[in-house]
């Protein structure tokens, strides 16, 4: 056993890792960050389009509240929803004198430019490179602060004892290594699980640790059922590494339509007073609807045209777009349409939390898109995401460094630690068994499939039948590599395990909610249904076995009324 310990973990080296970190260090505690990959690869460097605030003077909090509620169709806590409009201003403003780059205006104000869903321009962005702009400046202010990092080190279980999280046990990849680190609070800042579904914009980290860590101690997932297909990812093959590239909702932003066969711009039949720039779970309904109705392109897709807005601009505004066009495409946006489909983009569920990143288990925090606040309810504004990840990583940096003032040291025994090392040696020792790549794609064409933009009852037992056979089917897997050294066939199985708990809280959570509420479409439930689903779902680890709860949603600010675009 090492003898690391600290007062504070946060695992995750994204936005919100990073910010939690940074306040956090501010108490003078000791602060370190865990992170599976570098930092700066992290998959907030991915964002694209940008970070919403209320900063101009025609625009106020109480309008993105407004719009963030009714995005979110009406499932979002309004008080957090609040105290992030309210508490945005003065991150961003926080942001900008760190050194973010954001683009200007001719007056040298931050520009902003119209995101989905809406009623005033108010998303701050850095070109398209808006995630790349704020990773680079928090973990400059990291470095500036001295904070320890622990990079490549994958935590593979929290320890929980005398009823607290008092710390991780870590596989440092570059070894094969565990080690036990002791903490006195734990922040969960893991991102989102992408990688649960084929289709997606995600980034291969993308494997949903964190929510996983905090179901299999007991933690309950929030609203796992809302999953954001965002509407315009690229066209394409897995082989050829384009399919589900992200084309950021910018490309709207700055004037993009959305073409089908016929050349129409088919949002007018839909969303006539928002065309394009409709919240996501609308557009990308649409966009499926075009496609299965016959009025896609052929393959089934949707073109996303540009040529309007011209050579200059594309290459002023959409610099990462048009070049991701050439690369991936090899084709210029300024020439062709871009052909699009809906792809699996942002958990709107998570770990279940508060404003301030408290959990149901003392010593355990969370932040970012594994945490479910909730804010974003069952449909995600863009450009919430990244103001997400800044105002509560900052509130929750500040709530654990209060607690961690408050307690005892962390005094674990090492039992974790030792139930994980006979676990990877039972893992390495395996010869034969299944291939882990044929679970995990199996298990992620099931969720594509059957948990899609569209779900419908059968259909969703059948996918969490061939769930249930692949979480059945991992217990003979073998890894194939029994180096220790940089094992990623370790790493990669160790993940997997991860997809696989979440595929059936997402899926049991969906086939439970009879109902349609943003994201969550259901054929045989065509509507929104206050009267008996206004509650968010729990899905809570009970000794293995799932099951669910439901909680209320506060709507102190906005009465729900119908949702029309
Ligand atoms: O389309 C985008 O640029 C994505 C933004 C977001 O998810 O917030």
């Amino acid at each position: 056993m090492t003898g690391i310990s600290h007062d504070i973990l946060v695992i995750g080296g994204g936005l919100a890792g990073l910010r939690t970190a940074i306040e956090a260090s501010k108490s003078g505690q000791s602060v370190a960050i865990i992170s599976k990959v570098h930092p700066l690869r992290s998959h907030s460097v991915a964002a694209q389009g940008g970070i919403n605030v209320a900063i101009k003077s025609d625009d106020k909090w109480e309008d993105h509240a407004f719009d963030t509620v009714k995005g979110s169709d009406y499932l979002a806590d309004q008080d957090a929803v609040a105290i992030m409009c309210r508490e945005a201003p003065d991150d961003i403003f926080e942001l900008d004198r760190m050194g973010v780059l954001f683009s200007r205006t001719p007056d040298g104000e931050i520009a902003q430019r119209p995101f989905g869903g809406q009623g005033s321009a108010r998303t701050c962005y850095a070109a398209d490179r808006t995630g790349h702009a704020l990773l680079h400046t928090l973990w400059e202010q990291v470095n500036k602060r001295g904070i320890k990092t622990y990079i490549e080190w994958f935590v593979t279980s929290l320890v929980v004892e005398n009823g607290r999280c008092q710390g991780v046990v870590v596989l440092d990849w570059s070894t094969g290594q565990l080690h036990l680190l002791r903490a006195k609070a734990v922040v969960l800042a893991t991102g989102g699980y992408g990688r649960v579904f084929k289709r997606t914009t995600n980034a291969l980290i993308n494997t949903g640790d964190g929510m996983a860590l905090a179901y299999r101690a007991g933690v309950p997932l929030k609203d796992m059922e809302f999953v954001q297909f965002h509407p315009t990812t690229i066209y394409g093959s897995n082989v050829l590494l384009t399919e589900g590239i992200l084309i950021t909702e910018g490309a709207r932003g700055e004037g993009g339509h959305l073409l089908n066969n016929l050349g129409e711009r088919f949002m007018a039949k839909y969303a006539p007073a928002k065309m394009e720039l409709a919240p996501r779970d609308i557009v990308a309904r649409s966009i499926a609807t075009e496609i299965i109705e016959g009025r896609g392109f052929e393959g089934g897709y949707i073109k996303l045209d540009l040529r309007h807005i011209g050579d200059p601009m594309i290459k002023a505004k959409l610099p990462q777009i048009r070049q991701i066009c050439i690369e991936f495409l090899g084709i210029d946006p300024s020439v062709e349409g871009i052909p699009i489909q809906p792809g699996h983009h942002y958990s709107m569920g998570g770990i279940d939390t508060n404003a301030d990143g408290t959990t149901t288990l003392p010593g355990l925090f969370t932040a970012g898109e594994c945490a479910c606040v909730s804010v974003h309810g069952a449909n995600r504004l863009g450009g919430n995401s990244l103001l997400d990840t800044i105002v509560f990583g900052r509130r929750t940096g500040r709530k654990v460094s209060d607690y961690v003032g408050h307690c005892a040291p962390a005094e674990p025994s090492d039992d974790t630690l030792r139930l994980m090392e006979e676990k990877i040696d039972r893992l390495l020792s395996r010869r034969l068994g299944i291939k882990p790549s044929d679970v995990r794609t199996a298990s992620a064409v099931a969720m594509s499939d059957h948990f899609g933009v569209f779900r419908e009852q059968r259909q969703m037992e059948e996918g969490i039948k061939k769930v249930r056979e692949q979480r059945e089917r991992f217990a003979d897997v073998a890894v194939g590599d029994t180096s220790r050294k940089f094992n990623s066939a370790l790493l990669s199985v160790l993940e997997l395990e991860m997809c696989l708990d979440l595929a059936q809280a997402i899926a049991e959570s969906a086939l439970a909610r009879q109902e349609s509420r943003g994201a969550h479409c259901r054929l045989d439930f065509k509507d929104r249904d206050d009267q008996n689903w206004l509650k968010h779902t729990l899905a809570i680890n009970d000794n293995g076995k799932l099951r669910l709860e439901y909680k209320s949603v506060d709507i102190s600010m906005f009465e729900p009324k119908a949702r029309v675009y």
